[in-house]
């Protein structure tokens, strides 16, 4: 089972993500994974076209995709764009996900808070809860920003609350998933939430630079990238997959 994750488009109508886009769709109906998803940030600056024109692209795709808001997205715009294309999306309410795919078991859960630029997991355990009380299966869990703070301060102060509370409610659960598999750092990094391991996809657009603890801000040698999962015999092997400048960006 090959899950495919792409991240933080960013598109902006000087079109240089688009082209990244392009390029990671193309990659993709190469290499036909099972299942695609997209964990938010789609669009700069309330981009309309921008949704449509990303929207587009995806349809290309035959096979499933399944897609999270960022705290960067529009929801009303992006809900009214896909739809436009007849792509689905959730009409009303939470843009979370829950699908069964060969034995393998796939949540995304919504963290955008309306009007606000961080991300609330709280809202969202019940639901979550009750997704998660009867999977039998391995599961992945999907969510734009990771639950912890990641060490860049200018990330973290629109990161998602409540991490700790959703530890706990996993933890609650007999099984619990895979991996946290989220978007928002423009980085890939890895760490744990409890015992679960938890990564973050790299961008379509330009990543962004390593500020830890007051380093100074180099400039960026990182290319920008996505994701392939692959979930075997109960087992995860995450790979990176970069795009090359001379294919992929401007
Ligand atoms: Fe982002």
């Amino acid at each position: 089972m090959l899950i495919a994750q792409i991240s933080d488009i960013h598109a902006g109508p000087d079109l240089s993500s688009l082209r990244t886009l392009e390029w990671a769709i193309g990659w993709l109906r190469s290499f036909r994974p099972d299942v695609l998803v997209v964990t938010g940030d789609l669009v700069d600056d309330e981009w309309r076209q921008g949704y449509r024109l990303v929207a587009e692209s995806l349809r290309l795709l035959d096979f499933p995709v399944y897609l999270l808001p960022g705290n960067g997205d529009d929801v009303q715009l992006m809900r009214s764009e896909f739809a436009a294309v007849d792509t689905w999306i959730k009409a009303t309410g939470p843009m979370h996900f829950r699908v069964a795919v060969d034995g393998l078991a796939l949540f995304g859960v919504d963290v955008t808070v309306a009007g606000q630029s961080h991300g609330d997991v709280l809202p969202h355990l019940p639901w979550l809860m009750s997704a998660l009380a009867d999977v039998t299966t391995p599961a992945l869990l999907f969510m734009h920003q990771p639950p912890f703070a990641i060490g860049i301060e200018a990330l973290d102060r629109v990161g998602c609350r409540n991490g700790s509370a959703l530890l706990s409610t996993l933890e609650t659960i007999h099984r619990l998933p895979l991996a946290i598999l989220c978007g928002h750092v423009h980085r890939p990094a890895f760490g744990r939430l409890g015992i679960i391991p938890v990564q973050t996809c790299g961008s379509l657009c330009p990543p962004n630079p390593l500020l830890l603890e007051g380093r100074t801000d180099l400039p960026v040698i990182d290319a920008p990238s996505f994701l392939v999962h692959e979930v075997s015999d109960g087992g995860l092997v995450s790979h990176v997959v970069s795009i090359p400048a001379s294919d992929g960006r401007a």
